[in-house]
């Protein structure tokens, strides 16, 4: 099945209303026909996850790019005496088209849970926002060889209990901890290797979905490895944490990613 390539920006807790300016002109400005035409032509998806404050000037500069934009986290309760959370209705309000959820520096600073984590993506599922679910291992689980476990755990205790639909309208993003934001990426055979056991793992819940379902790389992508990650087969594009505040580093990732200039499978 042809997937639809997915390169997201994790902006994570930076920018100013003058850098997302910037940041968001330099990038419209150097993704280039082929990109531009894929992301018109809804071959590629591009987009960005900012902090909330700055949904609104995201929403007002990109909606007539193409390009999508969403947040960072989402509440698991619909609304009320929750301080300091966001609901998936604030972000629908923004015409977010996704919301990440379960970011590991969210389950390691605000000890989300994989329940939690699940009741989250429930919300997002009941407005029509993309959850892109975030699991991944820390270096311990790597190194005692129980990472393929530890990440089967995670999404399926994420997915229990969804439709072949909704299943099928999720993104997982595989971001070993050990990767992010430390400049070692996993090598692209690795990251296939685990993109294929969360595959198969779907796979026991609904064959088509499984096929469907967008499986993208985050941890240490920059415009030198994606390529290389993008070329494997179920890898369907990527989460970019520190490369994404860069434009043309984060442009060029977006430009590996477009289906022209993948080779063939
Ligand atoms: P990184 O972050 O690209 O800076 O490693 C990825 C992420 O945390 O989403």
């Amino acid at each position: 099945m042809q997937r639809v390539p997915l390169v997201l920006g994790n902006w994570k807790m930076n920018g100013s209303v003058q850098a997302n300016e910037s940041l968001l002109q330099g990038l419209l400005g150097s993704l280039g026909p082929e990109a531009d035409t894929a992301i018109k032509h809804d071959s590629l998806q591009a987009g960005v996850a900012v902090p909330a404050p700055y949904l609104f000037q995201v929403a007002t500069r990109l909606r007539m790019s193409g390009l999508l934009w969403g947040g960072q986290d989402c509440s698991n309760e619909v609304a009320g005496a929750f301080t300091g959370e966001v609901s998936a209705d604030m972000l629908k309000e923004f015409d977010c088209q996704f919301s990440l959820v379960g970011h590991s520096e969210r389950r390691q600073r605000a000890a989300e849970t994989n329940e939690l984590v699940g009741l989250k993506l429930g919300q997002l599922l009941n407005k029509g926002l993309t959850p892109v679910v975030c699991v991944g291992e820390s270096l311990s689980e790597r190194e005692k060889g129980s990472a393929q476990d530890f990440v089967v755990g995670q999404v399926r205790a994420a997915t229990k209990g969804l439709n072949d639909q909704q299943l099928a309208a999720l993104v997982i993003a595989y971001e070993p901890i050990w990767a992010i934001g430390t400049g070692k990426s996993a090598s692209s055979a690795d990251a296939q290797a685990m993109h294929a056991t969360i595959r198969e793992e779907l796979s026991q819940q609904s064959k088509s979905a499984a096929q469907a379902i967008r499986i993208i790389y985050g941890g240490s992508v920059k415009a030198a490895t994606a390529a290389d990650l993008f070329a494997q087969p179920d890898i369907d594009g990527a989460l970019v944490g520190g490369a994404s505040l860069d434009a043309s580093e984060f442009s060029s990732i977006i430009q590996s990613a477009c289906p022209a200039a993948q080779s063939p499978h």
